[in-house]
C-alpha cells in the first residue's frame, strides 16, 4: 500500500517508527509535512499538492498532527477525506477531542465518569462557578491546551478568581474542574488500536508538579488496567470516534475518571511498555484500508 503520514517532524519518535513499521511490512510510506501542503479546490476533483507535485494514489493516511495546526492539519485530512483515501483519523474527530468543552460534553453525555467540570467564559459569578466545581482547591484548563500548558491548580478562591479573571480578560474558553487530589501528579494512558487497549502505561511526575505529562518531566511505567478502566477507554475511544488514540484516566477514590482523549498519541509508550504499538497500526492500515471508510457517526 501507499501510505502516507502527515507530520512536520519526520525526524521524531513517533514518525520514525510508524515509518519503520509500514516499511518493514512491505508497504510504500512517505512522510509529508502537511503545513506544506496546498490544495486546489475545485468542482469534482479534490488534489493535494507537496512540493509542486499532486499526491497520488494514496491508500491511507495517518495524521500527526500538531494542536498548534489544527485547523490547516485538519482541512489536508479532509481534502484526502474528500478523495477517498483512508485515515487512521477522521478530521472531524480530530478536531472534536481538540476542544476540551465539546469532548467532555460528549463524554459526560455518554455516562463516562469525567472529573466535575464547570464551562465558563464571561462569567462574573465566580464564587457560584467555584461552589459547582466542588469548591477550591481547584484546576482551571484552558479549553485547547496541550501537554500540560494552560491547566492551573488554584489553591484558593483568590487565586482561582484571579486566573479565572485573566482567562476572562484574554477572551479565552476554560473549563474549572474538580482537583483529584488522591491520584495528583498520576494518569494513566491507554493506547487504542482499533478500539482496543494494545499499550497502557502510568505517568508520573518527577516533581510535586501535579502534571504528569512526559512534556512536563513526567515518567511512564508499564500499568495493567482493570477491567473497569480498560472497558472505560474502549467506551471513550468509540464515543470520540477514535479507533486510534489515547485515553487519559484518573485512578480517584470514586473510580476512574477520564481526562481527555488524544487523537495523535505519542508511541513513546513503546519505550515504557516494550510493545510494538506502531507494528499494531499499519496492522489496522491493512486491515481497514480497502474500501471501508467509515462514517462519523458521533453526531457533534
Ligand atoms: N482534575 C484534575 N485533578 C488532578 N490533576 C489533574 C486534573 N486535570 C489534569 N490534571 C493533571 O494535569 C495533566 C494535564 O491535564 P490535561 O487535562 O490532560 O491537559 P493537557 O491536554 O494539557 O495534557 C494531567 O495529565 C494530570 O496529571
Ligand atoms: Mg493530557
Amino acid at each position: 500500500m501507499n501510505i502516507v503520514i502527515l507530520s512536520k517532524g519526520p525526524g521524531n519518535y513517533s514518525t520514525r517508527r510508524l515509518k519503520e513499521e509500514a516499511l518493514l511490512r512491505g508497504h510504500n510510506v512517505r512522510v509529508v509535512n502537511y503545513a506544506q501542503c496546498y490544495m486546489a479546490i475545485e468542482k469534482g476533483r479534490p488534489v493535494v499538492f507537496y512540493k509542486g507535485k499532486p499526491l497520488t494514489d494514496v491508500d491511507a493516511v495517518i495524521p500527526r498532527i500538531a494542536q498548534s495546526n489544527t485547523k490547516y492539519g485538519t482541512a489536508v485530512v479532509r481534502q484526502f477525506e474528500m478523495q477517498g483515501v483512508f485515515t487512521t483519523a477522521s478530521s472531524i474527530a480530530i478536531n472534536r477531542v481538540r476542544d476540551k468543552l465539546r469532548s467532555y460534553q460528549l463524554l459526560a453525555k455518554s455516562d463516562i465518569g469525567i472529573p466535575k467540570t464547570v464551562f465558563a467564559r464571561e462569567t462574573s459569578d465566580f464564587e457560584d462557578v467555584i461552589e459547582h466545581a466542588g469548591g477550591t482547591p481547584l484546576i482551571i484548563k484552558v479549553a485547547r491546551g496541550t501537554h500540560g500548558n494552560g491547566v492551573v491548580l488554584a489553591e484558593n478562591k483568590k487565586a482561582a478568581q484571579a486566573v479565572m479573571q485573566a482567562f476572562y480578560v484574554e477572551g479565552v474558553n476554560f473549563l474549572v474542574q474538580e482537583f483529584i487530589k488522591e491520584a495528583a501528579g498520576t494518569d494513566i494512558r491507554a493506547f487504542m488500536v482499533g478500539g482496543r487497549v494494545v499499550a497502557s502505561m502510568k505517568r508520573q511526575s518527577l516533581d510535586d508538579d501535579f502534571r504528569s505529562n512526559l512534556h512536563q518531566g513526567g515518567e511512564g511505567t508499564p500499568i495493567k488496567l482493570t477491567t473497569e478502566e480498560r472497558k472505560m477507554a474502549q467506551k471513550a475511544a468509540k464515543e470520540m470516534g477514535l479507533p486510534i488514540c489515547g485515553v487519559d484516566m484518573m485512578r480517584a477514590d470514586r473510580g476512574p475518571l477520564v481526562l481527555e482523549v488524544n487523537a495523535s498519541p505519542g508511541f513513546n509508550i513503546e519505550r515504557v511498555t516494550h510493545s510494538n504499538v506502531a507494528g499494531k497500526v499499519i496492522e489496522y492500515i491493512e486491515h481497514n484500508a480497502k474500501g471501508r471508510r467509515k462514517k462519523d457517526k458521533v453526531g457533534a
